[in-house]
């Protein structure tokens, strides 16, 4: 079946009533040119939200300190409204990609705290509320919490204190009173890790902190998390009375080639072939257990529809998938339900029955 055919159902279709269905895009996506890229019409056709993968980013949109770089973010708003899509901004409040002079001085020391807070508000006022009224819904924090659950020693903590949460959605929402605002965290399905952000959370509202919903990144492995445990984590954030989103959905195939999860492996990394073992194709076994394994968590995102405002995927096709450069750069993965060339994969069709309400083996 090819994926951008009329037979081919449209993934926004099949899960209309239920919640919005998402990818992340960047800048070959939304150029003028971007036309002949056959991921274009994917988008256009399988999904009504859009996520930018990049181009948002603190080092991306405020390369310097006296220069924004608005031009693909502008692309890339317009491209969302044109084509009628809730547009997600990505991320106002993070520790990577944020360059270092944020928080130094003109002479590269380190900032005071207060001097770290009007820069972040600055550059929340200059972003947010450019793309005021059009960007729906903002990650306002990423990432803050370690895996054991306690806060991440970001910069951010460090300099301002753990009231930068608070600040950062304060500043967002007078930027833009309408945006949902959102933290956004990746493996909350760690116990340890699900505990702290909800300790976070809470401590949030009770100061209330503007904060409208909780974005589960969904880097999954094969075997992890556990689907009860992904339950488990709907369960624990929608008591809350916050919106949950499935932000940033993929299952790499690959073996792990180290035991953190946080951890950005270098340059140095030597790529040993079974860190890589479908550098030829995947073979039909692991298809079919790829699509077992979105049946598994597109059955758990359908009961908890409820509690579920969008699934979107970090990606468009494997082609284009941050995991065939990340943890390791070099591989080949096949995390998504386009394959290279842009057919849909069994994961799509898998993906298709469960929302059609036809059980999947
Ligand atoms: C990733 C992008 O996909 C890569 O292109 C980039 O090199 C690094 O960042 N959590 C997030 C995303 O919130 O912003 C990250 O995106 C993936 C992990």
């Amino acid at each position: 079946m090819n994926s951008t055919s009329p037979q081919a159902p449209a993934l926004k279709d099949v899960f209309k009533n239920r919640f919005l269905i998402g990818a992340a895009v960047n800048e070959s996506h939304i150029t003028e040119s971007a036309g002949a890229n056959c991921e274009v019409a994917l988008i256009q056709r399988h999904f009504n939200t859009i996520t930018p993968e990049n181009l948002l980013k603190w080092e991306s949109v405020h390369p310097t300190p006296d220069r924004y770089n608005f031009g693909p973010a502008d692309r890339y708003v317009d491209f969302g409204v044109k084509n009628g899509m809730f547009i997600i901004g990505h991320t106002l409040v993070w520790h990577r990609q944020t360059p270092a002079w944020v928080f130094q001085d003109e002479h590269g020391a380190p900032l005071s705290r207060a001097a770290l807070l009007q820069r972040m508000r600055d550059h929340i006022f200059a972003v947010a509320g450019r793309y005021k009224g059009r960007i729906a819904g903002w990650d306002v924090v990423n990432e803050a919490i370690n895996e054991d659950g306690t806060m991440r020693q970001s910069p951010w903590l460090k300099i301002i204190g753990d009231d930068f949460l608070l600040k950062a959605f304060q500043f967002a929402h007078e930027a833009d009173p309408d945006a949902q605002l959102y933290y956004n965290d990746f493996a909350l399905d760690n116990a340890p890790k699900r505990a702290g952000a909800l300790a976070l959370v809470k401590k949030l509202q009770a100061q209330g902190a503007p904060i409208t919903g909780i974005g589960l990144q969904g880097h999954h492995w094969m075997t992890w998390p556990a689907l009860k445990e992904v339950e488990t984590t709907l369960d624990t954030f929608a008591a809350l009375g916050l919106k949950i989103m499935i932000t940033e959905l993929d299952v790499t195939v690959l073996p792990p080639v180290t035991t953190e999860l946080d951890a950005e492996v270098g340059p140095d990394f030597k790529l040993l072939p079974e860190h890589d073992p479908y550098t030829k194709g995947m073979p039909d076994a692991a298809q079919q257990a790829l699509a077992e394994r979105y049946a598994g968590l597109f059955s758990v995102f359908v009961k908890h529809q409820d509690q579920i405002t969008r699934v979107t995927f970090w990606g468009v096709t494997d082609a284009n998938s941050w995991l065939n450069y990340w943890p390791a750069h070099g591989r080949t993965d096949y995390p998504l339900l386009f394959g290279r060339g842009c057919a849909t994969k069994p994961a799509f069709d898998a993906v298709v029955a469960v929302g059609r309400g036809i059980h999947y083996k």
